[in-house]
């Protein structure tokens, strides 16, 4: 683990900044890149269009991202059209030290995860707030499909968990593949590869927010003393 240091940063949009910068290191011009969604993603987006740096195109986790994208005039391309990515670059909720996530508080989980699975390397980006030492306290966000939703309420329950359907302007939110999420509170996930195993055999689950066997090999994580490179082993 090295740490760079960077004088006086403090607010969390100060951070995702950074760690947003810091992951331009991860990119080489000329390459297809995977690249998710969120705030801290945005802020990479950003840096990679100031930077003036070429790429070929990028891998898109969403309608959001690649709205982005398009309008800093980088290439949206379809991932059924290209090979393995060198890197993915997105964003978490937790993360903790054997490089497991929570994703999803984008709602964009499901294709987050078709695109780092499409990737040789996941760099995650987040601020020091996203560290856990162990996942769950953000509530897990799982993707459903909506005939399924009460049955799953009744199985998260069964597990400890309060499951509520996210609403947005106060109806279920539809997510770019036209499910619903469910934010889960109340879990405890000890062994984040087998419960996101479990959760995913459920019938009606799309996608659970749990990334363990997609987890990130690196995480770029900026704190009031700099941006912390974390290398995980190799699972
Ligand atoms: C979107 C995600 C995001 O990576 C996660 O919610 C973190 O977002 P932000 O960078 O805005 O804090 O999983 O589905």
């Amino acid at each position: 683990m090295s740490t760079v240091p960077h004088p006086s940063v403090s607010t969390q949009d100060q951070l995702k900044a950074l760690a947003g910068r810091a992951a331009l290191d991860y990119v080489e011009p000329g390459q297809v890149i995977g690249i998710g969604t969120g705030s801290t993603v945005n802020c990479f987006i950003d840096a990679l269009a100031a930077s003036g740096m070429a790429i070929a195109g990028a891998v898109s986790s969403s309608e959001a991202t690649s709205q982005r994208l398009r309008a800093h005039g980088i290439a949206v391309l379809d991932a059924n059209d290209v090979g393995e990515l060198s890197v993915y670059i997105d964003g978490a909720d937790e993360i903790e030290p054997g490089g497991c996530m929570i994703k999803g508080g984008g709602a964009a989980l499901t294709r987050e995860k078709i695109v780092a699975a499409q990737a040789r390397r996941f760099v995650c980006i987040a601020d020091e707030s996203k560290w856990v030492a162990r996942l769950g306290r953000f509530p897990l966000p799982v993707e459903v499909i909506p005939m399924a939703t009460q049955r799953l309420i009744r199985q998260f329950a069964a597990l400890g968990g309060t499951a509520r359907v996210r609403l947005r302007d106060g109806a279920p939110l539809v997510t770019d593949n036209g499910q619903h999420i469910l934010d889960v509170s109340g879990l405890s996930i000890d062994d984040p590869l087998a419960f996101e195993s479990m959760v995913n055999n459920w019938p009606g689950v799309v996608t659970v927010g749990v990334f363990a066997h997609q987890r990130a090999h690196v995480c770029l994580l900026s704190t009031s003393q700099g941006v912390r490179t974390v290398v995980f082993q190799p699972g």
